[in-house]
């Protein structure tokens, strides 16, 4: 079987294609990227670029499966532009399967809104594909790592309102993936992948301050206010806009879901936030 992985360059397409050679002997693994040379020397690697969709069908000529790692591109209706034509190529590619990742805040917003990309991508591929999956991602604990680094700073670990989030680790996002890739009996599955517990604002504080040994609390604050907080902080506008987005589906509570998929496709147990803070932290 010739697996694909497209954005393999990247953080999570690392890990999943690191999966793929750990777990997926005798298959053939194919990595896409802009940039071929940084993707993984033990696969094949073929330019492909979202922005250019003629080159996405003969970079995924000859898969059977293929799994469509979105760009991290916040700028508004360029993701979604992205899905569609990944999806577009593989179908004319004549993809057996297609998996995509997606977000558990996955939901029909306005189209200005980060997660709208989302949903149109999973609309269109069950439209277009013959064969599909979806893995919706939880929030990455690596991404709540990265602000918790600023909040040690400041003490304050700021939020629109109080939300649970099962936070996962990317690691064990690749080896759902890959458990999806390599599995038989998941057409027409969404999973989520997810952390394996769901974990409050004020938990969160607690848990940094325990880690780092120096008091953090919890701050609710007005949008207005964690915008100008970003902004003074340096963040660029379009991240501003993009964590604002974020914060809003934390409150909505579109994280607020536990599942054992990780579990049950990864073959492990998901790595709790604890273990994710403790690692950068401890
Ligand atoms: N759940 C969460 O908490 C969370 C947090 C952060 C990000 N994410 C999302 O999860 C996904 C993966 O995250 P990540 O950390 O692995 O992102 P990343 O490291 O930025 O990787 C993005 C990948 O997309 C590829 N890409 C970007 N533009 C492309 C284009 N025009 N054509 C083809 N490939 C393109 C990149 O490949 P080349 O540059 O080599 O072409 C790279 O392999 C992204 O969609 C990101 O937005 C989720």
């Amino acid at each position: 079987m010739q697996i694909g992985v497209s954005g393999a360059s990247g953080h999570l397409g690392k890990a999943v294609v690191a999966e793929l050679l750990e777990r997926g002997s005798g298959h053939g693994i194919v990595g896409i990227s802009r940039n071929p040379a940084t993707v993984h020397a033990a696969v094949e690697a073929r330019h492909g670029d979202y922005d250019r969709p003629e080159t996405l069908i003969a970079a995924y000529r000859g898969l059977d499966r293929l799994l469509i790692i979105p760009s991290s591109e916040v700028e508004a209706g360029r993701r979604d532009r992205h899905f569609l034509s990944a999806i577009d190529a593989a179908a004319e590619a004549s993809v057996g399967h297609i998996v995509m990742m997606s977000t558990a805040a996955s939901r029909e917003v306005d189209a200005h809104e980060m997660f709208a990309a989302y949903f149109s991508g999973e609309q269109h591929l069950m439209r277009t594909a013959r064969r599909w999956s979806i893995l919706r991602m939880n929030y990455y604990a690596e991404s709540f790592a990265q602000v918790a680094a600023m909040s040690i700073g400041s003490g304050v670990v700021p939020g629109l309102g109080e939300s649970d989030v099962a936070f996962v680790s990317r690691a064990d996002v690749a080896a759902a993936a890959a458990g999806i890739l390599l599995g038989d009996g998941h057409a027409g599955a969404i999973y989520n992948a997810t952390g394996p517990a769901a974990i409050g604002g004020r938990e969160r504080a607690e848990l940094l301050a325990e880690i780092i040994g120096k008091p953090v609390h919890f701050a609710v604050m007005a949008e207005a206010q964690l915008r100008g907080g970003m902004l003074q902080a340096n963040v660029p506008p379009q991240y501003v806009a993009a964590m604002i987005d974020i914060e809003r589906r934390f409150v909505a509570g579109d994280f607020n879901i536990v599942t054992g998929d990780v579990e049950r496709l990864g073959g492990r147990a998901p790595r709790s936030l604890r273990t994710v803070l403790a690692k950068q932290f401890g």
